[in-house]
């Protein structure tokens, strides 16, 4: 049974995707074991109440430095002994330690079809207003490794979005969850929970049948 942790700092529509996943079959052999923010009014905790999983906020305004902040997250994140830690809209720069102790075992959501609209300051619905503005007919969502960088780590999954005539950056955004995200992102944690995934030069694959 993997056991997964869920980081979240917002409404947590993609934390529940992956908990009705869970609950329909869709993610076999695997158990959240807890979900932290770092937003102690993030609606995503209410999600996590209402299905009786452990959860907690562990906020940067508690404590006095960063480091500090970072090694309560760490600490938090440990003592949930997960497998793999997902972030599912944690808008919080994973410190680098975690990153170390937890090498590809931690997969992030982004709402773009990485490398375009990606790194520092591209988040949430900044996102989309950057993808409009360019005009790209095509946008997207990408679930990948994390690693020391911003939105650089191995892709894993992702999955194509029509921009169409008349959208707005929240209707884009609706659409991209919709049809990508609440997608790929369960998909992704069923493949890591059944050891489906290779990675092989620093790129990942979904295991061929021997
Ligand atoms: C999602 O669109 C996710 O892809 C994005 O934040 C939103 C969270 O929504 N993440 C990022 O922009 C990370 N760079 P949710 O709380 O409803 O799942």
């Amino acid at each position: 049974m993997l056991k997964v942790a869920v980081l979240v700092s917002g409404g947590g529509t993609n934390l529940q995707a992956i908990l009705d996943a869970v609950d329909n079959g869709t993610i076999t052999n695997t158990e959240i074991v807890g979900v932290i923010s770092n937003n102690r009014n993030a609606y995503a905790l209410e999600r996590a109440k209402a299905k009786c999983i452990p959860n907690l906020c562990v906020s940067p305004k508690d404590f006095t430095t960063r480091e500090e902040f970072n090694d309560a997250l760490l600490r938090a994140v440990n003592d949930m002994q997960a497998d793999l830690v997902v972030l599912a809209g944690f808008l919080v720069v994973i410190p680098e330690k975690m990153i170390a102790s937890y090498r590809n075992r931690i997969i992030n959501i982004h709402p773009s079809l990485i490398p375009s609209f990606c790194g520092t300051g591209f988040y949430g619905l900044k996102v989309h207003e950057a993808a409009l503005d360019k005009g790209v007919k095509i946008v997207g969502a990408t679930v990948h490794f994390v690693d020391e960088g911003t939105d650089t780590g191995a892709i894993i999954m992702q999955k194509p979005v029509a921009v169409e005539k008349g959208d707005t950056p929240e209707i884009l955004q609706r659409k991209v969850m919709e049809q990508a995200e609440w997608m790929i992102l369960p998909k992704a944690i069923d493949l890591i929970a059944n050891d489906k995934l290779e990675i092989i030069d620093g790129k990942v694959w979904i295991k061929t049948e021997a």
